[in-house]
């Protein structure tokens, strides 16, 4: 399927939305519309009546097709889609299209231990317990001592998980994203860090990296050593 059928299909079915997909949607177009290039973030569309394809749209600001965030099958987006298995997808709930573990896990934050340097350079990472308690409105008690994700938040989500969570929290999450222009870093770096817990999955989230590309395009071996694969959820 091309790119532009993707598009027109995602259109159609941007009119169905509900209006809890459309919340998510003024986050995404919202922090979209943020201007700075650091703050640019997700433009999500909606795959099918169950699943929310976000991507984040700083990686494919120089060609419409192409991002280096899905390793997977090359840097084609349409390729990348076309062999995305919804079983796996709708089993787990939220997917990172990438599976290269690097940047980000095993941790990529460790919110209660900043280091010097990051509280010298003022790093998003000096603040990120305060960040976390305020979007998430738990307190330090709860707060992941580790956090590592897949890099770089192209993911998708179903709409059932999306809907595990009040609309509330989501108006909330928009509210502190709107107060935080002024603070000099990335309103978007910060969700990339995220979006994993905002749906649902553990603050640890590193699935190893042949399993992901059996799980989620099918591409399951034979491995280097002989070995193939079975999709978790077949
Ligand atoms: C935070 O959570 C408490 C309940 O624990 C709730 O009463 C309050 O309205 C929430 N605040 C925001 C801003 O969501």
């Amino acid at each position: 399927m091309s790119t532009g059928c993707w598009i027109s299909i995602t259109i159609f079915l941007f009119d169905l939305l509900s209006i809890l997909s459309s919340l998510l949607s003024s986050l995404v177009v919202w922090l979209h519309n943020q201007g700075e290039a650091e703050k640019l973030l997700h433009t999500c569309h909606i795959l099918s009546t169950t699943t929310i394809l976000c991507r984040n749209s700083l990686s494919s600001s120089t060609s419409k097709d192409e991002q280096w965030h899905n390793d997977v099958l090359g840097q084609k987006a349409a390729d990348t889609l076309k062999a995305l298995r919804f079983d796996h997808i709708n089993a787990v709930g939220f997917v990172n299209l990438r599976c290269t573990l690097f940047p980000g896990c095993p941790v990529g934050i460790n919110p209660l231990d900043p280091t010097e340097a990051d509280i010298r350079n003022k790093d998003a990472r000096a603040f990120f317990a305060g960040i976390y308690m305020e979007l998430l409105n738990i307190s330090r008690e709860q707060v992941p001592r580790h956090i590592g994700n897949v890099c770089c938040a192209q993911f998708a989500v179903t709409r059932a998980r999306i809907q595990t969570r009040p609309k509330s929290d989501y108006e909330r999450m928009l509210k502190w994203a709107d107060q935080s222009q002024e603070v000099d870093f990335g309103v978007g770096w910060v969700f990339e860090k995220l979006w994993d817990i905002i749906f649902g999955m553990d603050a640890i989230n590193c699935p190893n990296y042949e399993q992901c590309r059996c799980d989620l395009y099918g591409w399951c071996g034979p491995l280097a050593s002989g070995e193939v694969l079975i999709p978790k959820y077949t």
